[in-house]
């Protein structure tokens, strides 16, 4: 039978990809926008920063306090492509959201599966790069391969999934082949492309599985308690599947961002380390919002591990503010042995 050998989570938010003198072009962004989630309630960067002043957060938005912190950062991501490669699995499963790169709002499936052939990491696009909002286009030239490269994907274990989601009553959307842009089918999203990219050795990439969770878009993001229980079904899915083959299970994205709330992220890491399931799926869903809503798809992770023997370590827990009103990202990075 199958074997879950290896887990782990990564951040993926645009800080890691840009240097911190560079922070202040998505900091710039935070100034100007109208409406930041913060515990269940919308501010302006104003009322944000009134609100917050006391934390003293200013401290942590300097140069050096930044660079220790994106060194810290690259430190685990170089450690995880260390430790995915000694493990070095046949297959690898990565939960990740759709923030509107396949997906679009004419049709927005809360959970999907990709079951196609192979999957392209897309090369950088300078017209769209160009385009992009302030900062974003700095990180998609950072983390677009120079040209595409298409990898294999594991269609038998994603049917297996698929299959098993709806003998367990997940209504799943399966997906057999990427959309099509003007310049011909789309690469893989921004959740997918930054492990492939940054922690993935390209000389030996593991078959991959797709599975693309809407946490970010209302009015149908699935309940942290429904992405854990989607989670135990792929487990049990994964461990039933007749193969000899080895599989690594990895969430993309999270935690808290674009405004970061550490007790939040503690509460969810102690959750993991603990494995206390009503403490994980019990956030009120109107603190996972936003980009803090990519923590559902290492929720989901979790429940997938679930089915397993492996642990959750923590290997760094890094909060990376872009402004003294708490914006930025808070970048997790674990695994599960
Ligand atoms: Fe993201």
């Amino acid at each position: 039978m199958a074997e879950i050998v290896f887990g782990f989570g990564t951040a993926h938010g645009p800080l890691l990809s840009t240097p911190p003198d560079k922070w202040d072009l998505r900091g710039e962004a935070d100034r100007r926008n109208p409406a930041h989630p913060f515990r269940g309630k919308y501010y302006t960067y104003d009322e944000l920063y009134e609100l917050r002043k006391e934390e003293g957060l200013d401290a942590q938005n300097v140069i050096e306090v930044r660079t220790e912190r994106h060194e810290r950062c690259q430190a685990q991501v170089r450690t995880l492509g260390k430790k995915l490669s000694e493990v070095d699995p046949d297959v690898l499963l990565i939960v990740g959201d759709d923030q509107h790169e396949w997906f679009q709002e004419n049709v927005q499936p809360a959970f999907a599966v990709y079951h196609g052939e192979d999957i392209k990491n897309a090369a950088l696009d300078e017209e769209k790069a160009a385009k992009a909002p302030p900062g974003i286009g700095y990180v998609m030239r950072a983390n677009s391969p120079p040209e595409d490269i298409h990898y294999p994907c594991e269609p038998a274990l994603a049917d297996k999934i698929i299959a098993s989601a709806i003998e367990n009553e997940f209504d799943i959307t399966a997906s057999k082949s990427p959309p099509v842009g003007d310049k011909g089918q789309l690469g893989m999203g921004h959740a997918f492309g930054y492990i492939y990219e940054k922690i993935v050795d390209e000389a030996k990439p593991p078959a991959l599985v797709p599975i693309l969770i809407n946490t970010f878009f209302p009015p149908n993001q699935a309940s942290s308690k429904r992405c854990f229980d989607f989670g135990r079904m792929i487990g049990r899915a994964v461990n039933e599947w007749d193969s000899d083959k080895t599989i690594a299970i990895a969430a993309s994205g999270g935690l808290s961002h674009f405004v970061i709330d550490e007790d939040f992220d503690h509460r969810i890491i102690e959750a993991f380390k603990s494995g206390d399931i009503a403490a994980l799926t019990g956030e009120p869903e109107n603190l996972m919002q936003s980009g803090t809503s990519e923590t559902k798809n290492w929720i989901v992770v979790a429940g997938i591990l679930t089915e397993t023997n492996l642990n959750f370590n923590l290997l760094d827990y890094v909060p990376c503010y872009r402004t003294g009103a708490g914006t930025g990202n808070a970048m997790a990075f674990a695994t599960w042995t």
